[in-house]
């Protein structure tokens, strides 16, 4: 595997590339993240991970100052995955003019998370598609568990880069069904509990919340019950009504987002 550190480097390096994966990351890396190298290994000639934490996407300082970061330890799990490249860029290799674009997405940008994190998702599609352009690769591989996020990057790339391919993973859960995220590590192992039970709350009540046979305020009553600190938004969406495309299947989702102690998670069941 080899380190790199400038993009003009991967650049020279990947343009001949005729089937590359891109696996963008900001670290702290998981099984989750593992999951995602492993199917684009499978699925491609050569694969590139990026860690980059990119700081425009965060809303509050304290939020991007508190985010686990584990360089060394995530060199040496990724090493051992036959990943080809791991890109680790300085900000200024990303953001050399030091601003944020704006760029036109889907509205569903203000939804959801859009509506807590204003600016969140132009930041990090501006990202990828800033790596996109370093990198020229030809599938990128994104987690279901951020839904919104796979979606708006999916929208945006079919008008902007048909040819490459957004390939969404789906969630990899520990044990007990919370899914693995890399603020996670912020947890403690009774919040961790908590974040298994709020998952099972969900999945046992998807039916009954989609045929409107319970109200979403008494799941979320009974979530903060369970522990939780705040719920953000408790929602069920037609996933295939939410970027254009608009499609006719429906394939509905529970999405939340909610604290455990000063630990934000998201889910969608
Ligand atoms: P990060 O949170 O590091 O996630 C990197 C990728 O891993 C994302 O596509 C995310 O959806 C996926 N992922 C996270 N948890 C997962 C899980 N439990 N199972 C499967 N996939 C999972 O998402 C970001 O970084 C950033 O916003 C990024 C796209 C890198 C842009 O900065």
């Amino acid at each position: 595997m080899k380190i790199m550190l400038h993009k003009n480097k991967v650049k020279n390096i990947t343009k001949n590339e005729k089937n590359l994966g891109f696996v963008p990351t900001m670290g702290a890396i998981h099984a989750g993240h593992i999951s995602l190298i492993k199917k684009s290994n499978k699925e491609c000639d050569k694969t590139i991970v990026s860690i980059f934490v990119n700081k425009p996407q965060f809303n509050k300082r304290s939020d991007f100052l508190k985010y686990p970061k584990k360089i060394k330890n995530d060199i040496s799990v990724i090493k051992r995955e036959n990943v080809d490249i791991l890109f680790i860029p300085k900000t200024k290799e990303i953001y050399p003019d030091k601003k944020n674009k704006i760029i036109k997405i889907s509205k569903f940008k203000n939804k959801l998370c859009g509506k807590f994190r204003p600016g969140h998702f132009n930041a990090v599609v501006d990202v990828v598609e800033r790596f996109t352009n370093i990198i020229n690769p030809h599938k990128i591989y994104l987690g279901n568990k951020d839904m919104q996020q796979l979606k708006l990057i999916e929208s945006f790339f079919a008008k902007k880069y048909p040819k490459i391919k957004i390939i969404g993973c789906e969630t990899i859960r520990d044990k007990k069904g919370l899914a693995l995220s890399s603020r996670n590590f912020l947890l403690s192992k009774k919040q961790k509990l908590i974040g298994s039970k709020i998952y099972r709350i969900l999945t046992n009540n998807k039916k009954k919340i989609m045929n409107k046979k319970i109200k979403i305020l008494d799941v979320k009553k009974n979530i903060l019950k369970m522990g939780a600190t705040k719920i953000e938004y408790l929602e069920c969406l037609n996933i295939n009504k939410m970027t254009k495309p608009y499609l006719k299947k429906k394939i509905y989702k529970i999405f939340i987002s909610y604290y455990l102690g000063k630990t934000r998670l998201i889910d969608n069941i």
